[in-house]
């Protein structure tokens, strides 16, 4: 999809603390249009609002939330004014990408007032946070169109001196299980390709696998994280759900480069996930 001027226009933010951004990602939350809607069994709603109430309680102080795409199950308007009046009772600066089950226009209409913002491009501090649409209308796996690799290309040649974190929805590099490595990222020779050559990227983070993944190659951190509802077996062959509980990711970005980065799941909620499904 096109970046328009409003989305890639750099949306700056002052950090609370001047030594570290500290950030919070919420993925996968699959919200229905139906409050009652579930996956595999669970409510999607509940265990959105469990994970956020957490957030809350223990990350009160994050510069911004990173919401990675499949935002909603079904695309549908009340799926996403639900998760923006819910964002907005959060009180944190709030931007999102699109996943596979998202619809970007949609999206772009009801997520972007309040607390949550369409913007795709981020200055805080020392960094600069780079959000690129890998969705694909009608498709499952990910690709990033030439307009995406160009804003990318663009932000990363124009701000040289920030450390720079890359988010994307679909995974860029394999993540050892193979029915979710088969709709990854099509385009990720061209997207690492790019990443190599910018040496202030420091990370790249993405929703998707429903999983928690970090690989640190060559000085990259390159991030995957739990769904805030139901979660993927890591190295399964085909479709299997985990029995961890939904959870979130938080990050600490230090203002020489570093990155420190943790999941914390929700342990005080009993969820019923249908483990006999074997598709989502
Ligand atoms: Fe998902």
């Amino acid at each position: 999809m096109e970046n328009t001027d409003r989305e890639s226009l750099p949306f700056e933010l002052l950090p609370s603390r001047t030594d570290v951004v500290r950030l919070v990602q919420v993925s996968d939350s699959h919200i229905f249009a139906d409050p009652k809607g579930r996956l595999l069994g669970l409510n999607t709603r509940e265990s959105f609002e469990a994970v956020c109430k957490r957030v809350v309680k223990e990350e009160w102080r994050a510069d911004a939330l990173l919401a990675t795409g499949d935002l909603a199950q079904d695309s549908s308007a009340e799926a996403y004014e639900y998760l923006a009046s819910y964002f907005d009772s959060m009180d944190v600066p709030t931007f999102w990408i699109a996943g596979n089950h998202d619809n970007p226009k949609t999206m772009d209409k009801y997520l972007n007032s309040g607390q949550t913002s369409l913007a795709k491009h981020i200055i805080i501090g020392n960094w600069q946070i780079i959000l690129l649409d890998s969705s694909v209308a009608g498709k499952v796996y990910g690709e990033l169109a030439e307009s995406q690799l160009k804003f990318l290309e663009q932000t990363l040649t124009q701000n040289q001196d920030k450390h720079s974190l890359v988010v994307l929805h679909h995974q860029p590099v394999e993540v050892g299980s193979k029915w979710l490595d088969a709709i990854g990222l099509n385009n990720s020779d061209q997207f690492t390709a790019l990443i190599s050559q910018y040496s202030q990227v420091k990370g790249v983070l993405w929703g998707h696998v429903h999983q928690e993944f970090h690989k640190t190659i060559d000085g990259v951190h390159w991030i995957a994280s739990p769904s805030s509802c139901v979660q993927f077996k890591p190295g399964s062959e085909d479709f299997c759900a985990d029995t961890n509980a939904p959870g979130y990711r938080y990050l600490n970005l230090h203002s020489d480069g570093r990155i420190e980065s943790v999941v914390h799941r929700i342990d005080n909620i009993e969820f019923t996930v249908d483990y006999t499904i074997k598709g989502y």
